[in-house]
């Protein structure tokens, strides 16, 4: 939403918002810098999904085509700003989230480690709750949170195509959230809604109403959301909070307001390091010294948005106001017995073990099998804002259980035998959801899993004696046009 032409009334506000932004670099030289790329919009980036197979060549691609981000290993930003990489079948697959360099930062400062308990508390549509899912390596918790219904389609979406098994979703006002949640998460992620001054380069709306006074409006609901998150947070857990503001208002000054009502709760812990510009003396003096550890991604001096991060240590345990009928406690065991046989015939017909994480179950819901939390039980049975938990895997139909495009996705790669290999224009017709006549005819009958190249790409049919291909790509998959990547 960049608008090329700005009205006048537009043009004020964003002389105000600059002026507002460059009194916190520290000299001339980098003021001006930061005007002349403050509407430029940065080269695309991207960052690899690790929960999916990642073809040797995809990764060697990149490293000769595209720049690796300084604080996220998975994540490149592109010389190419012409391919459209929403269209690549890479895509498609979700071997990668197409993510600006700047929001990495944040999840990299929160450090999520395999088997803990995450909350994002403000997650769609999804870019960094898929990085933790990534992260978390489809282990553990991790509770996406999102309060606005005509965001949730597309962070069920994302999480869906990266292949996010161990997703609880939850749709709540954050502070809400915390009548459920008491000292429980090992990390939080607040990435709070805020004004986006640091988007202006690509998404110029916020100059219809951005003041000082809009972002002190919201700077007042970062508060309250802060101290929710930081309630369900367990003692000694880590908490970031980051914005794509540049501000004060929507930064510094809600950390201060926080670490004030806070005391000795809260101490702040040095986010990751990267080139930065620290605040002019003057302002710096405005906060407590270890505000120095908070950070600041700049657009002029790491080519992207704007972005601020702060990384937060809970040392002792907070109270929230319960109200009768709350429910907080998740110790519900999931029924596995239904989903074994299913497993095992799965496992028997395509020739291969599904071997979850131990924190995994599998789950059998009337016709669809499902691989979710253990925790996610519990969180069905009593949490009100529950959406729904896991990744669909395989649905009944005549008492066969047929793969999801997730199933294929995660475990195509180890499954043995059934296999057709496709070209090109026979990959593209199935994700423009054609089927594809097979010249000469091939062997194998009923379904198959189809490959191309390194990719196993979906699953399908074979009719007509081994004439005719049905694809099984669903339709949040398809694309009229499809590119490859590599
Ligand atoms: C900056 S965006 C989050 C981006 C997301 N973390 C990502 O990486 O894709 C902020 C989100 O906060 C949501 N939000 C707004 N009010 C909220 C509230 N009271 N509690 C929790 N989330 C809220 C917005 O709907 C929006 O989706």
């Amino acid at each position: 939403m960049r608008k090329e032409t700005l009205t006048p009334a537009e043009g004020i506000r964003l002389e105000a918002l600059l002026g507002h932004l460059e009194q916190l670099l520290p000299e001339a030289g980098q003021r001006a810098e930061f005007r002349r790329v403050a509407l430029q919009e940065p080269p695309p980036a991207l960052r690899l999904n690790p929960l999916r197979p990642q073809p040797a060549a995809l990764r060697q691609w990149l490293e000769t085509r595209a720049e690796a981000v300084p604080w996220c290993g998975q994540s490149f930003v592109l010389a190419d700003s012409e391919r459209r990489l929403g269209c690549t079948l890479e895509h498609a697959l979700g071997a990668f989230y197409l993510q600006a360099k700047a929001p990495s930062l944040a999840v990299e400062a929160l450090d999520p480690q395999p088997g803990e308990r995450v909350l994002d508390l403000a997650a769609a549509p999804g870019g960094k709750a898929t990085q933790i899912a990534a992260r978390l390596g489809n282990t553990g918790l991790l509770v996406a949170n999102e309060p606005a219904a005509s965001r949730l389609p597309a962070l069920v979406g994302n999480l869906e195509r990266c292949g996010a098994g161990n997703a609880v979703l939850t749709k709540a006002p954050g502070v809400l959230l915390a009548r459920c949640f008491h000292n429980y998460f090992d990390r939080v992620l607040l990435d709070a809604p805020c004004s986006g001054d640091g988007v202006l380069c690509k998404d110029t709306r916020m100059l219809s109403y951005w003041s000082p006074e809009e972002a002190g409006h919201k700077a007042e609901q970062q508060k309250g959301l802060l101290r929710a998150a930081f309630h369900m947070l367990r003692p000694g857990g880590v908490l970031v909070y980051s914005t794509c503001s540049l501000s004060l208002i929507e930064n510094e000054e809600v950390l201060a307001a926080f670490m004030r009502r806070q005391g000795q709760a809260a101490e702040v812990l040095s986010a990751p390091s990267i080139e930065g510009a620290p605040l002019p003396p003057e302002l710096a003096a405005r906060y407590p010294a270890d505000f120095a550890r908070m950070r600041r991604v700049w657009p002029h001096l790491h080519r992207t948005e704007g972005a601020f991060v702060a990384v937060l240590r809970k040392r002792e345990a907070t109270a929230w106001k319960v109200v009768e009928g709350d429910a907080a406690a998740w110790d519900e065991t999931p029924d596995e017995a239904a989903a074994a046989p299913v497993q095992a015939a799965l496992e028997g017909w395509w020739g291969f073990e599904l071997g979850l994480p131990a924190d995994q179950a599998l789950v059998l819901e009337g016709r669809h099998l499902t691989m979710e939390p253990r925790l996610a039980a519990g969180m069905r049975a009593h949490l009100p804002s529950f959406v729904r938990a896991g990744l669909h895997l395989a649905r009944r139909q005549k008492e066969h259980y047929y793969l999801s495009q997730g199933m294929v996705a995660l475990w195509g790669d180890r499954m043995r035998g059934r296999r057709v290999h496709l070209d090109w224009p026979q990959v593209h017709a199935l994700f423009r959801g054609e089927a594809v006549v097979l010249d000469p005819p091939v062997a194998e009958r009923g379904e198959v899993l189809c490959s191309f190249g390194e990719w196993t790409v979906c699953w399908g049919l074979i009719e007509e004696q081994g004439r005719r291909l049905k694809g099984m790509v669903p339709k949040w998959a398809r694309k009229p046009e499809l590119e490859s990547l590599v």
